[in-house]
């Protein structure tokens, strides 16, 4: 049987308990509206582990003062119904006062990366997001946690806090889930209408662009280039935040890719209409596309 705690003293204790008996806990933290993406970390976690724990709490603090926070979709049922379907062990669901008090002074911020990419068009965003995951890693000490590659930038930020502040937790990075047209899945694409659903794969076909291009041995600015002009042909684009090409290490701007066997991230985020995609996809350099 599910269950559902919504007092972190609670899932302590119980998760406690459960360690003491040996079991390895996985944790996959989301704020809901659940999909396939959401899915496929549980059916990882829950291949690796013998509990897979579910967090759902739409974190105030990772929100902008213009963002959607009040907006953003939550239906408990229909997430809690497809979390029992996937048979997870135990959903964490607290109330927004019992994850901050009233006087929370205290934010985990990894520096430099947090600047760049999404974080120069969302200050303090992914404060927010570290913040939480550490409390979330505090109050529930897993094993292992589970986050999508979709949000790259964030795995890539929570690896260096757990390796810059010892915390002794794999953090395992899962592949993007697609529609069939290439659109990667998100609790934000329930905000597009039709016609702008219809369009908003160009953001993927912009970032095969630039791989494409990468791979024939032009450069990382061309292939910028490029991209950029599929998107502004778009009229559904009404403004692209940034279309990157970084390691995918430390984000760090690459200027000249195409060693062999090397990394790159070609990372976007666009506005589509009035909803913010984003995107990206680490290429593998290989010997052959020097
Ligand atoms: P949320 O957007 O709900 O996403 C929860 C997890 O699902 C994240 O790790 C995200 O990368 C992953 N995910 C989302 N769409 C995916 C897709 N199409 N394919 C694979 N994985 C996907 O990300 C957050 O919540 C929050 O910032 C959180 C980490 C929970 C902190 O509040």
């Amino acid at each position: 049987m599910m269950q559902i705690i919504k007092n972190k003293n609670e899932i302590s204790r119980i998760v406690g308990k459960l360690k003491k008996e040996g079991k390895k806990i996985g944790l996959v933290p989301t704020m809901g509206a659940l999909h396939e993406g959401h899915l496929s970390l549980i059916k990882r976690c829950k291949e690796e582990c013998d509990i897979t724990i579910i967090s759902i709490f739409v974190n105030p603090v990772q929100f902008g003062p213009n963002e959607d926070f009040a907006r953003y979709p939550r239906d408990f049922e229909r997430d809690r119904e497809m979390a029992s379907q996937e048979e997870v062990d135990i959903i964490f669901y607290p109330e927004p006062g019992e994850m901050y008090g009233d006087r929370h002074l205290t934010y985990v911020n990894v520096e430099k990366m947090e600047k760049i990419m999404c974080g120069k068009f969302r200050p303090g965003h992914f404060k927010g997001v570290c913040t939480v995951v550490l409390k979330l890693f505090n109050i529930i000490i897993p094993d292992n946690a589970y986050f999508g590659m979709k949000d790259f930038q964030q795995l890539a930020i929570l690896k260096k806090m757990v390796s810059d502040l010892d915390i002794n937790i794999q953090i395992v990075g899962c592949e993007t889930v697609r529609e069939p047209d290439g659109l990667a899945l998100s609790s934000r694409n329930a905000y597009l209408n039709q016609e702008e659903r219809k369009n908003a794969n160009i953001l993927f076909q912009a970032i095969n662009l630039a791989e494409s291009e990468v791979r024939q041995g032009r450069s990382v600015k061309t292939a910028r280039i490029s991209a950029v002009k599929m998107l502004k042909e778009c009229s559904f684009v009404k403004k692209i935040d940034y279309f990157d090409i970084r390691d995918p290490v430390e984000l760090k701007a690459l200027k000249n890719p195409g060693k062999q066997n090397m990394k790159i991230l070609i990372a976007s985020a666009i506005w589509f209409g009035k909803t913010r995609l984003i995107d990206n996809k680490v290429v593998e350099m290989s010997q052959n596309q020097s």
